[in-house]
């Protein structure tokens, strides 16, 4: 029995891990799970907005699934995603992007991994204001150490899974130093893996390239906030947010959680897909080393995705998020 934390989150969050909570359950999934929640939610309730309970419980079990967290965009307060990746130092966030068969796309043979770097750079939201002059800075703080960390990561995959490229993006034509630090990594990196071809792309050609031919890719590494971008319009190319699964993993904590947010668009409507986060569930799964498991969830999943009026809107079907779930449930051998 393995013991999971478990962080509904917020907007559809609660209903899309009911799904998969209910879809494990049926599976017969040899997991307990530890509700713990953090964000708007609890500060609503409790005045916290990272109960130290959600901490005692995630150092305990040191593997989690977590619904998307609202965000405020402007004042607010700090992202609990970033403070939760990097107080963990959870810094590699892994997103595959793969069509399936029964998910619409513009494209056949997209089938790339991408590793964001979780915890440096841009997106680490270090900022100054000074109102006086009217300039914001925001720090881009990069370090070698990090750079090593994810674009090691990155080639131990490929090469683990039988993978035969990596491809950084980056702007180290412009960065000259935070992005040649992450060119340099990933080139050391290389020469551990002499069966797996580098290459590196200026991150704008990149997005035109993904857009124009993305099957060429295989694993993609890239800094944060570039992988933050890349990883929605990855999810574009294969169906939307509704379909996409992530990880963020350290060398001792791992939080799967798909890539989309808190959708509160459609939030309490029975709408959200719950595709995205039960990915998500089957890469812990992985992680968890119950393989046969994911395998079976994977083949009902699949089953019910080729019939389109069992899915939800997001996918062209007029089921919801329950009913979805409920024909996964069915499909199970
Ligand atoms: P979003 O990903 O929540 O939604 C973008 C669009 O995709 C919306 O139209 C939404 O309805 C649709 N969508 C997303 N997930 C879906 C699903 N499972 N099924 C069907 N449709 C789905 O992005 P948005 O609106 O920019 O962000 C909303 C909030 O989520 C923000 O506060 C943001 O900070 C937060 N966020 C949290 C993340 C996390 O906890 N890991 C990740 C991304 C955003
Ligand atoms: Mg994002």
């Amino acid at each position: 029995m393995h013991t999971i934390t478990l962080i509904p989150g917020d907007g559809i969050g609660p209903e899309i891990t009911k799904a998969v909570q209910d879809i494990f359950s049926a599976a017969g999934a040899p997991i307990q799970w530890e509700e713990q929640n953090a964000g708007q939610t609890t500060f609503d309730q409790s005045g916290e907005l990272i109960p130290q309970s959600l901490l005692d419980s995630l150092e305990k079990n040191r593997v989690a699934l977590k619904g998307p967290i609202t965000t405020p965009v402007g004042k607010g307060f700090r992202s609990i995603n970033i403070t939760l990746r990097q107080k963990y130092d959870l810094y590699q966030n892994v997103r595959p992007a793969k069509t399936t068969e029964g998910i619409e796309s513009r494209y056949t043979g997209v089938n790339l991994v991408l590793f964001r770097e979780n915890t440096e750079g841009l997106y680490s939201g270090l900022e100054v204001y000074d109102e006086r002059l009217g300039i914001s800075d925001s720090f881009n703080r990069i370090t070698v150490e990090g750079s090593r960390k994810i674009c090691r990561a990155a080639f131990a995959y490929a090469a683990k899974h039988g993978r035969k490229k990596v491809t950084l993006a980056h702007k180290a034509n412009i960065l000259k130093m935070a992005g040649k630090l992450m060119l340099d990594a990933c080139k050391e990196a290389a020469t551990e893996f002499p069966q797996i071809v580098f290459e590196d792309k200026i991150i704008d050609n990149m997005c035109m390239q993904l857009v124009n031919k993305p099957e060429q890719f295989d694993v993609v590494v890239t800094t944060n906030l570039f992988g933050d971008i890349l990883s929605d319009l990855c999810a574009g190319l294969v169906g939307g947010l509704g379909v996409v699964s992530g990880a963020n993993i350290g060398d001792k904590m791992a939080i799967f959680e798909a890539v989309h947010g808190s959708a509160p668009d459609i939030a309490g409507q029975g709408k959200a897909n719950p595709t995205a986060l039960l990915r998500s569930g089957l890469m812990m799964l992985h992680h968890l080393g119950e393989h046969a498991l994911a395998d079976r969830i994977e083949k009902a999943l699949d089953e019910t995705l080729k019939h389109k009026e069992e899915c939800t809107g997001d996918l062209g079907g007029k089921a919801s998020t329950s009913e979805f779930a409920q024909s996964i449930i069915g499909r199970l051998a």
